[in-house]
């Protein structure tokens, strides 16, 4: 398969298809202006450093890399429902995106550089016994000064469907401790750790002291998540998503969990495009929905 997909999209020097950790297929670039890798399963970005910088993404050491598993770090594409699938608990957590085999459908570059990857996931017999609708799913990830990715879902049913979607960033930072994330001054929230109850956040920069699960509601961007422990501001820009969510399980919950390791979740914090809850998206037949994040690095000061 890996010869195949180099001889149909690799590009010399800028995009080779290698067997990646836990022999999982993936797509390396390497371009004057940054560096990723991008799973098939799941078209997962695992990686990104812009030139100069320090990776941008957050993975798990303790992460696993196989056939039905999510990958622990990077960016999950979460989709056809966010978290648990209300009234079937025996579905995946956050959809069948994340732990299906995508398609490679196309490697593109433009002339100033930037590498585009287009990824797609259709229906098949594991995806139906889980959900009915015929769909469409693809993923466009643009790799340059900034990390791009799109997630465009195609109704290709004959009746009206409803999804939710998160492009569930994790993001790798120096101490989420001191850490703070602006763009969600006095905005409202579902509190996760607190049945989800309604609340406002004040009107300071979102500081995270312990244990947080959120879905902020009515959200455009862009959030700025400043860093000082790493001396820079990672910007997480969105269109057509209306929801932030922000996760990091903190000291007690992720010693829990087997693929996060001791202390990893201070070099990570997850903010989430997405669009869940009241802001699913419902699409009509033979329509379409894009939702879009884009990814840069803008810097501080010195580290502190
Ligand atoms: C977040 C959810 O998006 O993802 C949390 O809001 C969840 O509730 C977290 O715990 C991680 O989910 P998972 O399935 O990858 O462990």
């Amino acid at each position: 398969m890996l010869d195949e997909l180099n001889e149909q999209f690799g590009r010399p020097g800028v995009v080779h298809f290698e067997a990646g950790t836990g022999g999982l297929a993936r797509a390396v670039i390497s371009t004057p202006a940054a560096e990723a890798h991008v799973y098939l399963h799941g078209a997962h970005v695992t990686h990104y450093r812009p030139a100069g910088q320090e990776p941008v993404l957050f993975l798990s050491p303790r992460s696993r890399f196989e056939p039905g598993k999510a990958i622990r770090g990077g960016v999950p594409i979460v989709f056809p429902w966010f978290g648990a699938r209300a009234g079937h608990p025996s579905a995946p957590d956050h959809g069948f995106a994340r732990i299906s085999e995508w398609a490679v459908e196309g490697v593109g570059q433009s002339p100033d550089g930037v590498v585009s990857l287009i990824l797609a996931l259709q229906p098949s017999a594991a995806t139906r016994a889980l959900w009915a609708p015929d769909f469409r799913v693809a993923a466009r990830v643009q790799i340059g000064a900034e990390l791009a990715i799109a997630l465009e879902v195609e109704n290709r049913s004959a009746a009206a469907f409803s999804f939710e979607e998160a492009l569930h960033t994790y993001l790798r930072v120096g101490d989420a401790t001191r850490a703070s994330i602006s763009g969600l001054e006095g905005v409202s929230y579902l509190d996760k750790t607190d049945g989800l109850r309604r609340k406002t956040l004040g009107g300071e920069p979102f500081r995270l002291t312990g244990e947080t699960d959120r879905v902020f509601l009515d959200t455009r961007g862009p959030h700025a998540v400043a860093d000082p422990a790493l001396g820079r501001r990672l910007v997480v820009e969105k269109r057509a998503s209306g929801n932030t969510v922000v996760w990091n399980p903190w000291r007690e919950k992720s010693a829990a969990m087997a693929d996060l390791g001791d202390g990893q979740w201070r070099s990570m914090l997850c903010v989430e495009a997405a669009n869940v809850g009241d802001g699913a998206v419902t699409l009509a037949p033979g329509a379409r929905h894009s939702m879009e994040m884009v990814l840069r690095v803008a810097r501080d000061a010195a580290p502190t």
